[in-house]
């Protein structure tokens, strides 16, 4: 049996908060959940506990003796291998233009959208798994400029920095920074008072993408809850790239002698040609804008000089695949170079004219 997970979300009494907790209560993840209101929290918490091990501690999270307390549960449970910061402040609805914005009320804003989830994972700090994922709750409002949202939305703009921040100095966790998207809750009603927000999604809909992030293993960044959900694991199986060549078996000389590549699949007809598949290992899609390609060209050839197409093989033995490749009928186009970036380079012609380059990690250098 594996280790139930554990979790802390802000603001779980209601919204998105409780859809998520709902959620992972019912897939076994043991809750630490928060909110101010103590008698919604303590009818959420009452529900999820027909399900999970449920911690509900009522408090502000701008409240450093809140925090605390929620520190001291995280430890009494063994550590949080996740953390949602969810609990979120609109500010004065509806709300002024910045100009027109009362400070002590922005201070507010900022406090608990911006500061008190850092504060959170300070307080946490001891009690969060090294591999832990943290996800700060954002919104498009932190993104784009809608008037009338400057002080909202520039506190979670904030936020989103403060996470890729936090990201990039802790390699260990997993930082996502996530945009659920419009969701029909109180605060959304709270935004637009007179308007009837039942066209809106329940947030339950942006759940899924949350889930995944906090189950999977996606990079740390920024996700729109609602897209990722929809978005499969995995897009394509396998990226082929198809050449036209003049000699078949000169290109299989090239590529499957010289550089090693298996044959997975051939086939050859007098009606309809022939045809081989080699195996290339992980195929990814580089894209380059003109400026860039130039600027490659100029590193490994020394002038633009590539098509619209050039394949570039991650070799183990820049000089043993460079010779293998030469003695097949590929053409040297320049000695061997290191980028900018620390790789070492160099780019070949095939017979038919597409250029290839062959390029091997500092590291395996080193380690060869
Ligand atoms: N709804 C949307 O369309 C939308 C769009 C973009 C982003 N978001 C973001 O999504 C997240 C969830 O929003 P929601 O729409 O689910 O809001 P909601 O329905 O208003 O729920 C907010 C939850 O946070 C709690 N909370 C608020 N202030 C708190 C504080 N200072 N300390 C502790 N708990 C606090 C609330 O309970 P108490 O009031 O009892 O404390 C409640 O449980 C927020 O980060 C929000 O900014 C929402």
């Amino acid at each position: 049996m594996t280790h139930a997970q554990n979790i802390l979300i802000t603001g779980a009494s209601r919204g998105l908060g409780l859809a998520l907790a709902r959620e992972l209560a019912g897939q076994g993840w043991q809750l630490i959940i928060t909110a101010r209101g103590s008698e919604a929290l303590e009818a959420a918490r009452a529900e999820l506990a027909q399900q999970t091990h449920v911690v509900a501690i009522p408090g502000d999270v701008s409240d450093d003796r809140h925090r605390q307390r929620v520190a001291a549960a995280a430890r009494k449970l063994g550590g949080l291998d996740a953390v949602v910061n969810n609990a979120s402040l609109l500010g004065p609805s509806p709300q002024p233009n910045l100009l027109d914005y009362p400070l002590d009320a922005l201070i507010q804003v900022y406090w608990v959208n911006t500061l008190a989830p850092l504060a959170v994972l300070q307080a946490l700090r001891p009690h969060i798994k090294p591999a832990a994922r943290i996800i700060n709750v954002t919104s498009d409002a932190g993104a784009e400029a809608y008037p009338g949202w400057g002080g909202y939305g520039s506190s979670k703009a904030a936020l989103e920095q403060l996470s890729a921040v936090l990201a990039a100095e802790n390699p260990d966790w997993r930082v996502y920074w996530v945009d659920p998207g419009d969701m029909r809750t109180q605060m959304q009603q709270e935004a637009f008072p007179d308007e009837d927000i039942s066209d809106r999604p329940l947030p339950e809909v942006s759940v899924p993408g949350f889930v995944r992030l906090l189950s999977g293993d996606y990079p740390g960044g920024r996700y729109q809850a609602q897209h990722f959900a929809a978005a499969p694991a995995e897009p394509v199986h396998e990226m082929r790239v198809s050449l036209t060549v003049d000699n078949l078996d000169q290109a299989l000389a090239l590529y499957h002698q010289g550089l090693g590549l298996p044959i997975v699949d051939e086939w050859a007809s007098a009606e309809t040609g022939r045809g081989v598949v080699l195996n290339a290992s992980r195929a990814t899609l580089e894209l380059l804008d003109a400026d860039h390609a130039r600027h490659v060209d100029a590193i490994e050839v020394g002038r633009r000089s590539a098509g619209a197409v050039r394949l570039a093989f991650n070799v183990p033995n820049l000089q043993a695949s460079v010779a293998a490749l030469s003695n097949r009928g590929a053409t040297p186009l320049n000695g061997p170079v290191q980028t900018p970036w620390g790789d070492f380079n160099q780019r070949l012609q095939a017979p038919d004219g597409l250029h290839l380059t062959l390029y091997q990690a500092p590291e395996s250098v080193a380690a060869g």
